[in-house]
């Protein structure tokens, strides 16, 4: 049996690049044999960043209702909120006083913000907090905990998860094999990922589609899709946005018989509410689900309360076994 973690910040609603790019591929891991699935919410980690009770609150339960209206089983899946689980900020704290500063120095965000302040001729650690300056070590402490074999990340966690290796490994070398080195499970950017404008889809570029938004709001962004000048009749190229996004949500089959009335000449307007309707129904099914538990949060609370108590048993274990290397 092996055991695959992933926590996500909540920063902000999710959009279609995030599913097929993210949210997707961990779904299927879940569908896996042999494997057991710890999935949480970093809510802590966002703490960095969101200073907003308001914010927050928002941010957590979309995460919640976007995981589950995607597929996390809770009966599969351990399903928690990174806040439920004092056992994390307890090694944490352990963990922090095996991991040399230097280490922390190294790590790519805080670097990122360094030379930020450097470029700008400021003092090299201008709005840089603590939280920011230890993130890694609060993120080796939530895959640690769990004895976690894989962590499924984006390329930009993948150092993310080497720090949290060395920091096991500091750890075993100074008390004995404690803890268990994880390794990372890194999601492929899809080529095919496009957003309206044709570069990759993210919320820095403004051109995504919501996961989650309204059938109307769907059908503006898909309106907003850039396309060549070529008139209803002439062929088109299926190297664009239109059509890659297309494939996305249509199977294979649908979208050969889309590419070959795009090469006969099919029009961009009637492309695109071919586009919204294939869209559609792929998401309807999906954003019924997400509104449903938006508008039932007694059912995620207990959902995340269940599986808190679950990760909890895995956890004080854990801990325990470090409290005892280390004697206290
Ligand atoms: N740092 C991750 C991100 O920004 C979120 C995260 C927190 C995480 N703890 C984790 C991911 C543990 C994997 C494992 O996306």
């Amino acid at each position: 049996m092996k055991r695959i973690l992933t926590g996500v910040k909540p920063t902000g609603y999710a959009h279609v690049g995030n599913y097929f790019g993210a949210i997707k591929p961990a779904i299927e891991l879940t569908k896996q044999q042999d494997t057991e699935c710890f999935y949480f919410i970093a809510d802590y980690h966002a703490l960095t960043t969101l200073n907003n009770k308001q914010e927050m609150q928002d941010y957590t339960y979309d995460i919640a209702c976007t995981w589950l209206a995607c597929g996390v089983d809770p009966n599969k899946v351990v399903f928690y909120k990174q806040s439920d689980i004092p056992e994390t900020f307890e090694l944490n704290w352990i963990l922090c006083n095996v991991t040399p500063k230097g280490l922390m120095n190294r790590a790519h965000a805080y670097k990122a913000c360094v030379e930020k302040n450097e470029m700008a001729n400021v003092d090299r650690d201008a709005g840089v907090n603590m939280g920011l300056y230890n993130y890694p070590i609060l993120m080796a402490a939530d895959i640690l905990l769990f004895d976690t074999d894989y962590v499924p990340v984006g390329l930009d966690q993948k150092q993310h998860v080497e720090i949290a290796r060395d920091i096991a490994n500091y750890f075993n070398k100074k008390y004995g094999e404690t803890l268990k080195e994880p390794e990372d499970i890194i999601q492929k950017e899809t080529a095919t990922l496009v957003g309206l404008d044709g570069r990759k889809m993210s919320k820095s570029y403004g051109n995504i589609i919501g996961l989650f938004t309204t059938e109307e709001q769907l059908r503006k962004s898909i309106n907003k899709i850039v396309t060549d000048s070529r008139m209803p009749g002439e062929p088109k190229d299926t190297d664009c946005a239109l059509f890659k996004l297309y494939s996305l949500f249509a199977g294979e089959e649908k979208s050969k018989e889309f590419a070959k009335k795009l090469q006969e000449g099919l029009g961009w307007g009637e492309a695109k509410k071919q586009l919204f309707e294939v869209a559609n129904e792929f998401l309807k099914p999906m954003r019924e689900k997400y509104f449903y538990y938006q508008t039932h949060r007694d059912e995620v609370d207990k959902i995340l309360a269940d599986g808190a108590i679950k990760a909890r048993m895995i956890a004080k274990k854990t801990l325990s076994k470090v409290r005892k290397a280390i004697g206290v």
